[in-house]
């Protein structure tokens, strides 16, 4: 059958490492590849007492369709945490969506046509790659370092008046795990106001913090309006509630409702409820810092492993929270045929091209390290090393 699809899709091009990747599914493959939080963390026992509370006092409410802004409670509550984060925001600034991929999309929507020009960090999240890729964006990716994107480099591209928005991943980014510094964040905010350039702050795991101190969201130096932020509980309480929020005023607020609606309707009334009730009975802090500490300790394991095994000309970053490392190897190294042979001795994890909206970054590898414990991460990252001495030795 000849069947015709949209140009858009076009752009969108199957990942090569899919089918490969495939093979992470078979339970003797150690996987550092996913973006999995630990399920064995998730608080089961409290989402289940919180569930049927719900059903208790909601009944049949709890599954009507409602407002495709979120429920109000839920708003409310992302509020008061968004203080805690030093963002000032009401309730009405808050559109709940459907995780902080839905987020994406929706930006996607309200903020790009066919070749608009988008500023990305070098490398950036593979997926937000992909949703704005659906929208024919023209990505410029912007020279980052040990501390994040660069403001001279920012402002450079900026001053050219093309770009829709810079995307920018401030804590632990996915996928190398570096954090952007204090100074940067204000003189991202600065240029914002100053060149009129939207920041758009996504930021799911600043609260994954094992070490240090927690940084302010560049939202909170926002003065004029530009950065629209965005989070999720994906991490925090766990992903299949697959609810986020977005933190927007104005029009671009109403925008975003209004793509929402097309979108959805709405996220899940009964998720946004049992959400809501266990957030207010139970107290997710503590189980926030379970999670770092758990986190904090297989991140350890990892970079003790690595130390020990992985052979010379190799580098790895140090993050100070967050899922992911960043594994440099010499220069003529390419990652996708140490996956092969990874695969092959089974152990799976991102090679680092995909993450490179324009090409490049074929010597870089990413790894995880919440999902697996610590005998697994020894293990996985012994044959990982054997397997890079070999390759890149040759
Ligand atoms: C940087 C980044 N943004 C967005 C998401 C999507 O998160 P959610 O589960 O809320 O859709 C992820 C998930 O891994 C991510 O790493």
């Amino acid at each position: 059958m000849d069947t015709a699809f949209a140009q858009r899709m076009n752009a969108m091009k199957p990942s090569s490492i899919r089918e490969m990747l495939k093979m992470t599914e078979r339970p003797d493959v150690i996987s550092f590849a996913g973006g999995l939080p630990a399920p064995e963390l998730f608080p089961v026992e409290n989402i289940r007492a919180a569930a049927e509370r719900v059903l208790g006092e909601c009944g049949a409410r709890a599954f009507q369709y409602g407002v495709s802004e979120g429920i109000a409670p839920l708003r409310e509550q992302i509020a008061a945490e968004m203080s805690c984060r030093r963002v000032a925001c009401a309730a009405d600034d808050i559109l709940i969506t459907t995780g902080s991929q839905q987020a994406l999309d929706l930006l996607g929507k309200v903020f790009i046509d066919a070749c608009d020009v988008i500023l990305t960090e070098t490398p950036t999240y593979m997926a937000a790659i992909q949703a704005f890729q659906c929208f024919q964006a023209d990505f410029r990716p912007v020279a980052t370092d040990e501390l994040g994107v660069i403001p001279e480099a920012v402002d450079e591209l900026a001053a050219e008046g093309r770009a829709r928005f810079l995307y920018v991943i401030p804590n632990f980014q996915n996928p190398t795990g570096r954090t952007l510094s204090l100074e940067r964040r204000r003189q991202l905010a600065e240029i914002a106001a100053h060149r009129n350039l939207l920041i758009v702050e996504d930021d799911p795991y600043g609260r994954l913090r094992y070490r240090g101190e927690h940084l302010p969201p560049i939202k909170s130096f926002d003065e004029s309006g530009r950065v629209i932020y965005l989070s999720t509980f994906s991490k925090t309480v766990a992903p299949g509630f697959r609810t986020g929020w977005i933190v927007a005023s104005g029009p671009m607020r109403d925008k975003l409702v209004i793509a929402k609606q097309a979108a959805d309707l709405h996220t899940s009334s009964f998720d946004q409820l049992v959400l809501d009730r266990y957030l207010r009975d139970f107290d997710n802090r503590q189980h926030v810092e379970r999670v770092c500490a758990a986190y904090g300790e297989r991140y350890a394991v990892m970079d003790e492993a690595l130390r020990r095994h992985m052979p010379e000309g190799f580098s790895w970053t140090r993050p100070e929270g967050g899922m992911f490392l960043w594994v440099s190897g010499p220069p003529t190294m390419n990652a996708m045929a140490v996956l092969a042979e990874a695969l092959a001795a089974g152990v799976a994890f991102v090679p680092g091209a995909d993450f490179f909206p324009r090409g490049g970054g074929e010597n870089h590898m990413r790894l995880n390290f919440s999902n697996a414990g610590s005998e697994v991460i020894r293990d996985g990252i012994a044959r990982l090393a054997a397997i890079c001495a070999r390759v890149a030795g040759n």
